[in-house]
């Protein structure tokens, strides 16, 4: 799917602090990738991600009393020339449809806005129901489909 510059943009209202990740990140991190995918990302990818200066995996964290945060969902993407490319984005099972995935994803495509960016792209699964109605949500339209 595809977005370019002149989608409209609307600046989600929300109650969650976004960071990008460290590598003192990672135990919470494999936690939610293992928790929100099939095949998630192993430590090692992740990883290879922080040492790249093209990528950033952003995190998406709620205050709790105390002073503690609670991760609740991430988005991992390139900035590479013009384009950014959205390679994995997941919320928390118990916290979806709290406006989790669209947070991180307004400040990724802002983020890519700030760079120059024209053009945002990402590839989903014909099935996944809940990611396009979000990436749709966002302005995203589908150029195309692989086989299988
Ligand atoms: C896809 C995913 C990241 C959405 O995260 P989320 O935090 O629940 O999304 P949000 O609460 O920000 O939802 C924003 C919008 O997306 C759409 N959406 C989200 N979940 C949906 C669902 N289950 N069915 C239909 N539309 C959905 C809606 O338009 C929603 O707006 P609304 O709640 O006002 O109706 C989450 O379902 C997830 O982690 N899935 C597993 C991992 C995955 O498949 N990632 C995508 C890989 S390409």
């Amino acid at each position: 799917m595809r977005q370019f510059r002149d989608a409209p943009q609307q600046a989600s209202q929300h109650p969650f602090v976004i960071r990008q990740m460290t590598f003192e990140d990672m135990p919470a991190v494999i936690a939610l990738e293992q928790a929100s995918f099939r095949n998630p990302w192993s430590p090692e990818l992740l990883r290879r991600e922080l040492e790249h200066d093209w990528s950033t995996i952003l995190l998406v964290e709620e205050p709790l009393p105390g002073g503690q945060k609670r991760l609740l969902g991430l988005a991992i993407f390139w900035i590479v020339q013009d384009e950014v490319h959205i390679l994995n984005v997941a919320t928390a099972p118990e916290h979806r449809r709290r406006g989790v995935g669209r947070a991180v994803m307004d400040e990724l495509l802002a983020r890519g806005r700030s760079r120059c960016c024209i053009l945002a792209t990402l590839e989903v699964r014909r099935s996944n129901e809940a990611a396009i109605g979000l990436y749709r949500s966002l302005g995203f339209r589908s150029v195309g489909a692989r086989p299988k």
